[in-house]
């Protein structure tokens, strides 16, 4: 595994790879990696014959006031999980300074349409700094295929967006949410919840599971609402629990649905507060399949 953490030496080594004929995968993280990003990896080596992973914490995806400060940085611990894991050909580690050498971003990518709804109006500009540094990295790293989590059900609709829309020729692929045993989802911000916070943080998970329920189980049209009202009475069960959003949108335009109808792709997704620490979950699910 090549640990490597310049642009000029990750666009070589990519560039090497194609030329070997190999197909090559790209999994972009932002370090603290857990057993969601894991299963990123393996879902890579099925995918490809050549895996990068990156390691990244990409400071314009945060807004003034979240944790860019705080966000958990652990290299060397990274590094030794994915030697253990496997099947990663190289590392793309660079500094803030390799991935904006002149500060402050000079171009940026947006993806127009879909960062409206869900977390785009409560994060301002979080969707701009995720394309931009996405678009970098797959023009560094040359992949014919970039794996990302339904986790982040809205990032992961807007890349495939960009990546069609700006002809990456690199397909976007989505790996289903891992869990814990409790079903909260991994993340890499499940670190900051206190004891208490993280006793109650699997409530999210009951809420997107009933959700999947109701929306699997429609066999006729039905109010959206009565999924969101499912939704907000489970994470009302938890007091520490402070959701900023709860909704059920198309699975591919991300807008707010007034009725569901069978056959139809739906996303239903949460974010909670449980102090300063957001979380998100969602899930994908076809109305009435059962
Ligand atoms: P990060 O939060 O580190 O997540 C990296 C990838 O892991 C993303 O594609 C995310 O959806 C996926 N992931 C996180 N938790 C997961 C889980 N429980 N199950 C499955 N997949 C999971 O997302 C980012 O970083 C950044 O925005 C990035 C795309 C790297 C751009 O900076």
């Amino acid at each position: 595994m090549q640990l490597i953490q310049t642009a000029e030496a990750m666009r070589d080594e990519a560039e090497a790879a194609r030329r070997k004929g190999r197909r090559l995968a790209l999994v972009p993280t932002m370090g603290a990696l857990h057993d969601g990003h894991r299963a990123l990896v393996r879902r890579a080596r099925k995918e490809a014959g050549h895996v990068t992973v990156s390691i990244f914490v990409n400071p314009t995806q945060f807004g003034p006031g979240e944790d860019l400060d705080t966000y958990p940085r652990d290299l060397d611990g990274d590094l030794d999980a994915l030697e253990t894991l496997g099947g990663v050909d190289a590392v793309f580690a660079p500094s803030a300074e390799e991935m904006y050498p002149l500060g402050a971003p000079q171009a940026w990518v947006e993806v127009e349409g879909l960062t409206d709804t869900l977390n785009g109006p409560h994060r301002p500009g979080h969707f701009r700094g995720v394309t931009t540094v996405v678009a970098k990295l797959f023009h560094l790293c040359r992949p014919h295929v970039g794996v990302f989590g339904e986790k982040d059900a809205q990032q992961l609709v807007i890349l495939r967006r960009m990546a069609r829309e700006l002809h990456f020729g690199t397909e976007v692929a989505g790996v289903p949410t891992q869990r814990e045993a409790d079903g909260l989802a991994c993340s890499s911000r499940n670190a900051y919840l206190s004891e208490e916070e993280r006793a109650q943080a699997p409530v999210l998970a009951e809420a997107v599971c009933a959700a999947h329920g109701l929306i699997a189980g429609a066999t006729e049209e039905q109010p959206a609402e009565t999924v969101v009202g499912r939704m907000r009475a489970i994470l009302g069960n938890a007091p520490l629990a402070e959701p900023q959003y709860v909704a059920v949108v198309g699975a591919r335009d991300l807008q707010p649905l007034d009725a569901i109808v069978p056959g139809q792709d739906v996303l239903a997704a949460t974010a909670v507060f449980f102090g300063d620490t957001r979380l998100i979950d969602n899930v994908f699910v076809t109305a009435g399949s059962g």
